[in-house]
């Protein structure tokens, strides 16, 4: 199969290729396209045939669920049933972060077929606010299964040529939207009512670009996954798998400089966070096959949220024996990334 690649930079290759997206999902094929947090791979959710080009171009496992995306949140009851009691609340947060990068764990509804949900009696909403995603989504009226456009277990991709480097010959359709602008994946949170609290219950299975400081306002937030954990311990959270997000590389994630040992004749790479002699880690070894810095200057976290699935790519492609990366402080968007350290830390069996 060829995979082509549209621009959508100007209005009239943006109607273009929009035109083609909607036709080919309209047609049960899957198309991959840029949203605000990283690129996704869509087809319409509806459709069990369509969704299932979606795991056979990304060799996924069938138990692993996809992300449900609506054009508008008021679509929200076509593939939802939202509970009552939090109804309030689902109302409360659906409009502050859609369309956002924001994914809400909700029971769902019959017509989402068990393929989407991997059989689970919930399903995964968000509405993406890429203009792309949108002007699709919207033109396609329906709810569209995305995962993150690539191969299972591997990097999620942050723009369309690594898209084609994963996904190239399998898909039919790239849209090129540019670099995402988050370039980590959605905050994925379920909502349970008050349990003896005074608000509703607000769990993270997954961080990402809506931290708890965005959802306090809400409800008691909690995390469902592990936010500290020993350097190689699987994070856990319910539907996610500890290997994921990983290089082809063995990476470590060090703590502290003080962890490190180096091995006689092994190549070695560092993801660093500042790029600060100071932080010790710079200086580790002598000569670095390739060094990238998450946050080069003021060391803002937002930042490494951008490039940290870029630079692990970049890495990747060095050939050396290890990938060294640096700790980034744990508050904000930084929970996403370390979040994303660890899983990609955890070898492959
Ligand atoms: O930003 C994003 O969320 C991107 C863009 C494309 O929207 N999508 C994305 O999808 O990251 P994916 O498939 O790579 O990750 C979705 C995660 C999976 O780890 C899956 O296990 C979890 O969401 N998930 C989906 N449905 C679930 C459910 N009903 N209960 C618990 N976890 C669920
Ligand atoms: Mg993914």
């Amino acid at each position: 199969m060829t995979t082509r690649l549209l621009p959508t930079d100007e209005p009239e290759t943006l109607d273009a290729a929009a035109q083609e997206a909607v036709a080919l999902l309209k047609q049960g094929e899957v198309v991959a396209l840029p949203t605000e947090t990283v690129y996704g791979l869509a087809a319409d959710a509806l459709k069990a045939e369509a969704v299932a080009k979606i795991f056979e171009a990304k060799e996924r496992p069938t138990f692993d669920p996809l992300i449900v995306h609506l054009p508008h949140r008021k679509d929200l009851k076509d593939v939802a049933e939202v509970p009552a009691d939090i109804a309030d609340v689902v109302d409360k947060i659906a409009h502050k972060f859609w369309p956002g990068p924001l994914t809400i764990i909700l029971p769902k509804k019959a017509c989402v077929p068990d393929l989407v949900t991997a059989g689970l009696p919930t399903v995964a909403v968000r509405v993406s606010k890429d203009p792309v995603f949108m002007r699709v989504s919207r033109t396609f009226d329906g709810p569209l299964a995305a995962p993150s456009a690539n191969r299972f277990g591997s990097i999620s991709p942050t723009s369309a040529g690594a898209v084609m480097a994963e996904l190239e010959g399998r898909i039919p359709l790239v849209l090129d939207g540019g670099a995402s602008n988050h370039g980590i994946e959605s905050t994925i949170i379920k909502i349970d009512p008050p349990a003896g609290t005074p608000k509703p219950v607000i769990t993270i299975l997954r961080p990402g670009p809506i931290t708890p400081d965005d959802l306090k306002e809400f409800g008691v937030v909690k995390h469902g996954f592990k936010a500290k954990h020993k350097d190689g311990e699987a994070a856990e959270a319910p539907g996610m798998l500890a290997s994921h997000y990983a290089p082809r590389t063995p990476l470590r994630l060090l703590s502290s400089p003080e962890d490190f040992t180096q091995d006689f004749g092994k190549r070695y790479a560092l993801l660093s966070y500042r790029g600060e002699p100071d932080d010790g880690y710079i200086d580790l070894v002598e000569e670095w096959a390739g060094i990238h810095i998450l946050t080069p200057g003021k060391g803002k976290l937002v930042e490494a949220g951008v490039r940290l699935f870029y630079a692990l790519r970049e890495l990747d492609k060095l050939g050396v024996d290890e990938i060294i990366a640096e700790p980034v402080p744990e508050q904000g968007i930084g929970m996403a990334v370390m979040d994303r350290l660890r899983r990609a830390s955890v070898k492959r069996s």
